[in-house]
């Protein structure tokens, strides 16, 4: 090419490029500040485009504005994987072939981990999938708070302790927006109940909200700084959470100061002009129950579409509150769908695999293990496994949590393989029959469990061969079918469904070595505790459930999980239902009052004889043993760091989690007899020692006064309680409070 026409040719592109950055317009420059593009999107926007961004326009996205190039958003279910497509307006599935992800573990056993680096992973691997899938919006994860063992939907929320979860849920949430996809934390607030969950009214009083059901979802907003919110279906002190005024503007947007969307639950919403002033900011899933039937194509008249513009254009309603509903949509668009920053993601990758099975040994929690029964010893040539939660892919079911898997690897094939590895023979009998059925919105396991003996045969014949073998591994729980571990309903009872507890009890009998693993998002009765030698809470693990478990069975992994939750030995050992009334759980005449007030899990517990628990808070066991030494304290600004010596005195590496509880033996109010407010997890080579550092600010030791609205620390004496369960505390430090201080800055 000759000189001139190159020089000519460089000088066009040049002016090209002056021309493009000179038209380029503010809200599309990504080195200005986003609320600076913010505002210039929206001063270019007309009415009715401000209208179509705040409401859906199919089952799980909104519009965009296509004239000023701003692109939809487009959410998906969460919180444990991404969920298949649906058709543009149905539940049904629209039949896509590049739609299978890997299902990672419940969220009750990530919180089991107690450890958030893997909630960092999980949330980093989870939003890989869900940008992969050009997802923007990740409808988890789930922070409410486990009030009964009966909720259907505890195993998508991070169990009983608002400080945990609190923890828990920041990294969860750090690192799905490190992918410019933005957590919708779920569901506030309030929704600890699937029964009549669109109906029921909660009444509790402000200390408990404060101090029990709000933390986590503060420290969702106010520490993990999540993109956006999921009011739920629940009304709270008389109104649907979605038009709940003290909820989304007092809390969440005064006082929290939240800068993203809070978008409703699907078919949460109820009247435009409560929605439209109280807070709430997007409308999804009106005229659907968010599961398997509603309205099609009725988009124009959601609550937040035609009838809002009306009442805008007549001025009954101010176009300020639009503006800031408007900001807020804007904004999370250009966090995620128009960040051209964020990375492209991946979706089954063998990274995510692994994260899978990492998070679900890390959460798989040993109950018991007399004698060492675990793991399998050397001389176990002939194992038993029985039960039908052995054998069931249990991915799909629950509700918006079902998913479409690219593999899952069932228990039984997991032992399998462990036992062939070591020479181990493996046969399986099915014991018993739960549900056969494997289908959640069209999509189907594939699996025939069709089984025609009784309940008796099942019994006997796995007896029969369970008389024969060195080990039995039992493998039964709860499933995801309505009424068990599922959206939509609660459980009926406390009890292990479809007689498993006489199998459990006769396989006991018949063979001393019967291993007990439970897959369950929920706690359960278990009458045949003192028989049983060893007892495995294995939760739902997605994908790599068969190999997490046969990782911690066989020895592979040492297991370390902790309780998120108590196991109680009767259902009215949880406060709620020790009262025997109905307008306290699940309700009457659509009204529930949280009587007990702060006694949820071992708050309340705590102040029963220990004999009513069968596994505490924070309980969990190791193929190798700890020791805790004494602790020392340090003041750290206005608060303590306290450095605890571990040493593992076992034979194998392993993990433990130390936990700090606060006490607080005389106070102007009534406490719970102590609370979780530190903990760190510590991995250690046999004769290993190290210090695991816990950090107590002044907020550790404040309850919430209800009259000053101001968290408060009394004088006097407080003492830290260390130790490695709520019921194995080991070590204790005295801390003297000189004078009341109320923490202003941590006033909600
Ligand atoms: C659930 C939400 C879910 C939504 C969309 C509702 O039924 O309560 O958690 O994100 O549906 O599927």
């Amino acid at each position: 090419m000759k000189n001139s026409l190159k020089a000519i040719l460089a000088i066009t592109a040049a002016s090209f490029a002056v021309m493009a950055t000179a038209a380029m317009p503010a809200y599309l420059d990504e080195s200005l500040d986003i609320d600076t593009r913010v505002k210039d999107a929206l001063s270019r926007m007309t009415v009715p485009e401000k209208i179509a961004v705040i409401h859906a326009q199919s089952k799980f996205s909104s519009r965009g504005v296509p004239r000023l190039g701003i692109p939809d958003l487009w959410c998906t279910d969460g919180p444990h994987g991404i969920r298949p497509e649906v058709l543009w307006d149905e539940w049904e599935q629209a039949g896509a072939t590049n739609d299978s992800c890997v299902a990672f573990p419940a969220l009750t056993c990530l919180a089991a981990t107690w450890n958030p680096d893997m909630a960092l992973l999980y949330g980093k691997s989870i939003g890989e999938e869900a940008r992969y899938r050009n997802k923007s919006v990740l409808l988890g994860p789930g922070v409410n708070i486990y009030r009964t063992p009966l909720n259907g939907r505890n195993f998508e929320y991070m169990g009983e302790d608002p400080f945990l979860a609190g923890r828990m849920v920041v990294s969860y949430i750090k690192g799905v927006q490190s992918n410019g996809v933005a957590a919708c934390v779920k569901h506030f607030a309030l929704n600890n109940q699937e029964r009549d969950r669109n109906t029921v009214n909660v009444s509790v009083d402000d200390r408990t909200l404060y101090e029990i059901y709000l933390p986590a979802f503060k420290a969702a907003v106010k520490d993990g700084g999540a993109w956006s919110i999921m009011p739920g279906y629940n009304r709270y002190d008389g109104s649907f959470a979605c038009e709940n005024r003290r909820l989304l503007t007092d809390i969440l947007k005064n006082d929290w100061k939240f800068d993203g969307a809070a978008i409703s639950d699907w078919g949460a919403v109820h009247n435009t002009e409560n929605v439209a002033s109280n807070g709430l900011d997007m409308e999804f899933g009106s005229w659907t129950n968010g599961l398997n039937w509603g309205a099609s194509n009725s988009y124009n008249d959601y609550y937040l579409a035609d009838p809002y513009l009306k009442l805008i254009n007549e001025g009954k309603l101010p176009m300020s509150d639009l503006d800031d509903k408007v900001r807020r949509v804007l904004r999370l668009i250009m966090r995620t769908a128009m960040n051209r920053n964020r990375p492209f993601g991946s979706l089954n990758s063998e990274d995510h695999y692994a994260a899978a099975r990492r998070i679900g040994t890390e959460g798989i929690v040993l109950l018991k293990n007399n004698g060492n029964l675990l793991p399998v010893a050397d001389n176990i040539r002939k194992i038993l496994v029985v039960g039908e939660n052995a054998i069931k892919m249990m991915t799909v079911g629950g509700g918006s949590s079902s998913l479409k898997v690219q593999r899952e690897i069932l228990p039984l094939d997991g032992i399998r393989r462990a036992a062939a590895g070591r020479g181990i023979s493996v046969d399986y009998e099915r014991g018993y029959v739960g549900d056969t059925t494997g289908e959640y919105n069209g999509v189907t396991t594939g699996q025939d469990l069709s089984e025609p003996r009784t309940a008796s045969q099942l019994i006997a014949d796995a007896v029969a061969k369970a008389r024969e073998a060195d080990m039995v591994i039992f493998v039964g729980g709860l499933n995801k079918s309505p009424k068990q571990d599922s959206e939509g309903d609660d459980r009926n009872d406390f009890a292990l469904p479809y007689h498993q507890n006489e199998l459990i009890d006769a396989l006991l009998d018949a063979n001393s070595n019967t291993v007990i693993v439970n897959l369950t998002g929920n706690a359960y009765s278990m009458p045949w505790l003192d028989k049983a030698r060893a007892i495995v809470q294995a939760w739902y693990i997605g994908s790599e459930s068969g190999d997490a478990i046969a990782d911690v069975l066989f020895g592979d992994v040492n297991p370390s999980g902790k309780l998120p939750f108590t196991f109680a030995k009767a259902l009215t050992d949880y406060a709620p239902h020790s009262y025997g009334d109905s307008l306290i759980y699940p309700g009457s005449n659509g009204d529930v009052v949280y009587k007990e007030g702060l006694g949820i899990g071992y708050r309340h517990t705590d102040r029963l004889n220990r004999r009513r628990v069968n596994f505490a808070f924070g309980h969990g066991l190791s193929y190798t043993d700890f020791k805790i030494g004494d602790p020392t304290q340090s003041p750290d600004g206005d608060g303590y760091i306290v450095t605890v010596p571990v040493s593992n005195t076992g034979s194998r590496e392993g993990a433990e989690v130390i936990q700090a509880y606060v006490s607080d033996s005389k106070s102007s109010v009534s406490r719970p007899l102590k609370e979780l407010k530190a903990f760190g997890k510590i991995n250690l080579k046999p004769g290993e020692s190290g210090n695991v550092t816990l950090t107590l600010g002044k907020e550790a030791f404040a309850f919430f006064n209800p009259a000053s609205k101001l968290w408060t620390v009394e004088p006097g004496t407080f003492e830290i309680l260390i130790g490695n369960a709520s019921d194995a505390i080991k070590k204790k430090i005295k801390i003297i409070q000189v004078s009341q201080v109320q923490l202003a800055d941590f006033r909600l």
